[in-house]
């Protein structure tokens, strides 16, 4: 049994932690261009990255802390085997609220029963084109019909409301953002537009490529007239929308770029080696694995996560003049 003390994790901004996403694998099968670079990434060693008992034991801990949102990230998580006892794990932890995961949805047609016997509440799915062509060129995989297998089956097994991802690039996919809000109104999904971010493994981003969340919002809303939906929390990164003729489905659009929101971020990552990253666009991380390694305490691995928690930026600055990108690419970060 863990200390049962006032849990609070807390950064120098007096924002609170509740949210961990944590990336359980590097790798993923596909290339998708804002993410990863064409010809891959080296992968991790098998050692480098963590085991699933030493993931339990740190998300455990984060827990004890006051952290009560669990995300399961990549790469693809549902390449790593063993995925899904994983899920059992973390949804048997007392103080776990929400667990949810994000995958590319490739093997979702097979998972998805299981995943929601697990435990899985929720499911993001990225798809950045309706379109086969432009789908396989976006992820350099000829799989749109496997990702919409995915999707049903995510909505069968009630992991819902199913949200899909779509990273809108100027020239790339821009063209296709009515259609997706006319998908998510006939499925009954949460269609989720985020703008660029400059995270991709080619280092290609630039600002003339991010369609801005206003744009997207006008481009939808002429078509499909738009309701403001009032956010649940402070830190929902989405601004909410339903349709205004009372179709099903729902909006969201996520600004990272042009409308920044890490003043109410309660966010925090641990990747696949077992670093802290306190923002996506850290350039520093922090290496829990080896202290865990280490032989630490669950007590010395409290004190460690408190104080990294202390050091988290204020926020991203991708709109400042010396803005650099961090190494890592978002396959290695977990979105
Ligand atoms: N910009 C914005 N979103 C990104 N994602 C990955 N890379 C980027 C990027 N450069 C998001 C996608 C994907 C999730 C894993 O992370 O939405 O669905
Ligand atoms: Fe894989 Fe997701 Fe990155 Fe695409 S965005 S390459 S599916 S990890």
């Amino acid at each position: 049994m863990l200390p049962l003390y006032q849990p609070t994790l807390t950064d120098s901004y007096g924002r609170q932690i509740k949210d961990l996403r944590i990336s359980i694998t590097d790798r993923c099968n596909f290339r998708c261009v804002y993410c990863m670079p064409e010809t891959g990434v080296q992968w991790k060693d098998k050692s480098e990255i963590l085991s699933y008992e030493e993931l339990t034991y740190l998300a455990e801990t984060f827990v004890s802390l006051g952290v009560t949102k669990l995300r399961v990230t990549g790469g693809e998580p549902l390449l790593r085997r063993g995925v899904i006892n994983f899920i059992r794990t973390l949804n048997s932890i007392p103080g776990v609220e929400d667990l949810a995961l994000t995958t590319n949805a490739y093997f979702l047609p097979e998972y998805a029963e299981r995943l929601s016997k697990a435990g899985l509440k929720r499911i993001s799915i990225s798809i950045d084109s309706l379109m086969p062509k432009a789908f396989e060129l976006l992820t350099k995989v000829n799989a749109l019909g496997r990702v919409l297998e995915g999707i049903e089956a995510a909505q069968k097994y009630n992991l819902t409301p199913v949200k899909v991802n779509m990273v809108v690039m100027r020239h790339i996919n821009d063209n296709e953002v009515v259609d997706f809000a006319r998908f998510a109104r006939e499925k009954g999904l949460i269609a989720r537009y985020i703008e660029y971010m400059p995270l991709d493994g080619p280092g290609e981003w630039n600002r003339d490529m991010v369609v801005s969340g206003k744009e997207i919002f006008e481009k939808i809303n002429a078509k499909y007239p738009l309701k403001p939906l009032i956010a649940n929390h402070k830190s929902e990164t989405a601004k909410r929308f339903t349709f205004a003729d009372g179709a099903g489905g729902e909006i969201g659009i996520i600004a990272p770029v042009t409308e920044p929101f890490c003043g109410a971020c309660s966010r925090i990552r641990l990747t696949a080696d077992g670093q802290i990253r306190t923002c996506l666009f850290s350039l520093s991380e922090h290496n829990l694995r080896d202290f865990l390694r280490s032989g630490a305490s669950r007590e010395q691995l409290r004190q460690f996560i408190s104080t990294t928690v202390l050091k988290k930026e204020l926020g991203h600055r991708i709109n400042e003049p010396d803005f650099v990108a961090p190494e890592r690419t978002m396959s290695c970060i977990g979105g």
